[in-house]
């Protein structure tokens, strides 16, 4: 495994549309293992792949520092509620806002063996999983913050 240098905002690649994933092969293992050990020296809880220059629908999660999570080809399917959440993110060094977000979502994705799986997530969960999954859109979460008591 390897610590990845993460992008930061500026970089083109943090704009773009990423590619699905078509081959579930041992580079996407690697990928995601050297993206799960930036996440946590970088401390953060959630990294995207345009965030170590790749242009792929993957992310890792970690709301804990305990519980991981790696979607690919993740795709929100239901929604609910609102939540006002706190975000920064690495690729915005120095950067807080508030964002809205839905309090409950159900994912569905992919592993890294290509296995299907659905996650059910609210709270900080849900927030995370949308922020991640909107870098995979080219969105960041300052497209939508808003300054903190307005
Ligand atoms: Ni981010």
């Amino acid at each position: 495994m390897a610590i990845r240098n993460v992008v930061k905002i500026g970089d083109d690649v943090l704009r773009k549309r990423c590619r699905e994933v078509t081959e579930f092969d041992e580079k996407l293992g690697a990928i995601l293992d050297d993206m799960k050990e930036t996440m946590i020296y970088a401390d953060g809880v959630g990294l995207a792949g345009p965030q170590i220059g790749l242009l792929r629908r993957i992310a890792v999660i970690s709301p804990d520092g305990e519980d991981f999570y790696e979607l690919v080809n993740p795709v929100i399917t239901e929604q609910s509620g609102k939540q006002l959440c706190r975000e920064g993110c690495l690729s915005v060094p120095g950067a807080n806002g508030e964002v809205e977000r839905p309090q409950k979502i159900t994912v569905k994705a992919f592993d890294r063996h290509g296995k299907p799986f659905t996650l059910k997530a609210e709270g900080f969960l849900a927030n995370i999983c949308c922020h991640e999954i909107d870098h995979l859109d080219g969105i960041l979460f300052i497209d939508k913050m808003r300054p903190f008591g307005k």
